[in-house]
């Protein structure tokens, strides 16, 4: 099959505080972005996720679980959620995958959206312990960000516990603004396309 890929290095190629990589170009969504210091490659999760998405969950720390306290770690969920891939147009998965070229090595983040048929969605991400600090997370957000502008959404919504800094700081990056709190007592936050 012929891909398209966005050659990106977000180390070096990162312009300013809300905006992608100068090289960042894609002419429509559903493209892969390979991220040349990760060998490493971003793309919708699709239905064979599903063993990966398992492994992925079961990788993760007690310290990543905690940081989501009704978050599923489960093999149903991982087999639910790879196929949701293909039937549930309100859910969107992207997954960030280990290895350049096929056969594709370990899932090593995900950034997923839900409430997707609503103009703003909500927005969640996590990435693999032994890969956090690296900038996947950066990398990740952009490819959702650009793929929720490219949609025509009108932003995205988010919650994070208010000890989660680094979070924090990753989502002020992009310009996401705090505009209360939840009834768990997590900011509320928004990065709003609506003014751009
Ligand atoms: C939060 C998370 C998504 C960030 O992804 P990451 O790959 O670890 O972070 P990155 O290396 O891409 O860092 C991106 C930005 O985060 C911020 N950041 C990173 N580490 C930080 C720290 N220790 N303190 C404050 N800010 C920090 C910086 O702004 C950084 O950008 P910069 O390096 O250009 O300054 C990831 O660590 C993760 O999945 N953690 C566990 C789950 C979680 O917290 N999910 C979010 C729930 S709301």
């Amino acid at each position: 099959m012929h891909r398209k890929f966005a050659r990106l290095d977000f180390k070096t190629e990162w312009p300013s505080r809300t905006g992608l990589p100068q090289n960042w170009r894609r002419a429509h969504m559903h493209e892969e972005i390979l991220l040349k210091p990760h060998n490493a490659r971003i793309r919708p999760m699709n239905p064979a996720d599903a063993e990966r998405m398992r492994r992925f969950y079961e990788s993760m720390s007690g310290e990543s679980r905690d940081i989501f306290p009704n978050y599923p770690f489960t093999r149903e969920h991982a087999e639910q959620a790879a196929k949701e891939s293909a039937t549930d147009p309100d859910k969107r998965r992207y997954v960030a995958v280990d290895g350049e070229y096929a056969p594709e090595g370990a899932m090593i983040g995900m950034v997923w959206f839900w409430g997707w048929s609503k103009r703003v969605p909500w927005l969640g991400i996590m990435i693999a312990d032994d890969y956090q600090n690296r900038g996947l997370g950066k990398a990740m957000l952009a490819f959702a960000v650009d793929e929720a502008r490219a949609a025509g959404k009108g932003g995205i919504l988010l919650t994070t516990a208010k000890t989660n800094v680094r979070a924090q700081s990753l989502y002020g990056r992009f310009g996401f603004v705090t505009i209360g709190e939840d009834a768990r007592g997590e900011y509320l936050m928004i990065l709003n396309f609506d003014h751009e």
